[in-house]
């Protein structure tokens, strides 16, 4: 899937310099590489940027994060925009759309809800000369000009090699493996599988691990994922490790495991680093989370559509496949970071979160202890 990766420095150099195509390693951007500015660029006042955010329950990151990075990074390039949220609406979603481009925006950057419907949007947006970016998750199929998100498959390595420390941690013998999926229409959830399948494969081929049941979450939804858990310990009552796609689905299942007490003894991955996943991580409950640097994932992206705007054409620092479409998006992808109880301090030094949110109630001696400062 991934072709080409630089680090965020040299994509936002290469987008602040408007240097030509330096192919990043995939070597293959040379058709995406004239980085002239149009003739408009400069002229005009620049457009206006709207983003659209998929909802607010399946991740705390939409509307904690990447809403006020993406705000923060807008305001400081002087561009106006409109960022709003769907709230899991794929009909709310076309009609934002709408009212944005009637409303004056030149640029839409959106987080799809499913490849169709995003491509539904993606295509009329572009229809009206609007220019389009795919914000962490690629739409399948789409026209996205741009695409901005993490190496999603590393991530789910990370969940997959996460998992595994914490099992070697234990001295699991031969355990079986529950994975909670993420939803089935969103790209990245089934990257993040092949992440952490690649990981888990192996070992269930071998025999050291027993693979358990294996079930994805409609929506990401986080209440479906505790029934669906719950229905996956009736069954298999002997689970000794969880693979949750993210904080939200491990929360979940962690919330069943308590009740039947197997909350710390049984390891559950998780995503995106919210202050519940470090809290989990913190108690004992969640063996790791991913950290994704959202502040770079908005910055890259504002930088391209500030760019837009402005009427250039920017550069991105590579491409990726979108198998569904057979064309190749210029993206910027970032690099993920594991996170265990040694390394929470790490989130908090980053600024991602603070230690007065962490660090609440009886979990202050835990930040003690784990080093937060
Ligand atoms: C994002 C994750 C998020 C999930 C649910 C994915 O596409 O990459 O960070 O946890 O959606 O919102």
């Amino acid at each position: 899937m991934r072709k080409g990766i630089l680090s965020i420095g040299a994509a936002a150099a290469a987008l602040t310099l408007g240097l030509t195509a330096c192919g990043g390693e995939s070597g293959d951007t040379s058709a995406e590489s004239s980085s002239a500015p149009s003739a408009a660029a400069g002229d005009a006042k620049p457009g206006k940027i709207g983003v659209i955010l998929p909802d607010s329950k399946s991740s705390a990151r939409w509307e904690t994060a990447d809403r006020k990075y993406l705000q923060e990074a807008f305001d400081a390039a002087g561009v106006q925009s409109d960022i709003q949220n769907a709230q899991g609406d794929k009909t709310a979603f076309q009609t934002i759309a709408d009212q944005m481009i009637t409303n004056g925006a030149t640029v839409l950057m959106i987080v799809n809800l499913d490849s169709g419907t995003g491509k539904a949007v993606l295509d009329k947006a572009k229809s009206q000369g609007v220019a389009t970016i795919d914000y962490d998750r690629l739409t399948l199929g789409g026209s996205a000009s741009y695409y901005v998100s993490f190496d999603n498959t590393a991530v789910g390595k990370l969940q997959g090699e996460g998992l595994v420390k914490c099992l070697t941690d234990k001295k699991a013998d031969k355990p079986i493996i529950a994975e909670l999926n993420g939803s089935p229409t969103d790209n990245n959830a089934t990257l993040f599988k092949q992440g952490y399948d690649g990981v888990l494969q192996p070992k269930y081929d071998s025999g050291d691990y027993k693979k358990g049941p294996d079930q994805s979450v409609p929506d990401w939804d986080n209440t479906q994922a505790g029934t669906i858990f719950e229905q996956m310990l009736t069954q298999e009552p002997k689970i000794a490790g969880v693979l949750a796609a993210n904080d939200g689905l491990g929360n979940a299942a962690i919330s069943v495991l308590k009740k039947q007490k197997l909350n710390g003894k049984v390891p559950v991955t998780g995503q995106d680093a919210t202050v519940q996943g470090l809290q989990n991580i913190l108690a004992g409950d969640q063996c790791m989370t991913v950290y994704k640097a959202i502040k770079k994932e908005a910055d890259a992206a504002a930088q391209l559509a500030v760019s837009l705007a402005k009427g250039e054409q920017p550069q991105a620092s590579g491409t990726v496949k979108d198998t569904e479409g057979n064309r190749d998006v210029p993206s910027v992808l970032l690099e993920p970071q594991a996170i265990f109880f040694d390394n929470v301090k790490d989130v908090v030094a980053d600024g991602f979160v603070s230690k007065d949110e962490l660090c609440t109630g009886d979990f202050a001696d835990k930040c003690t202890e784990a080093g937060v400062s």
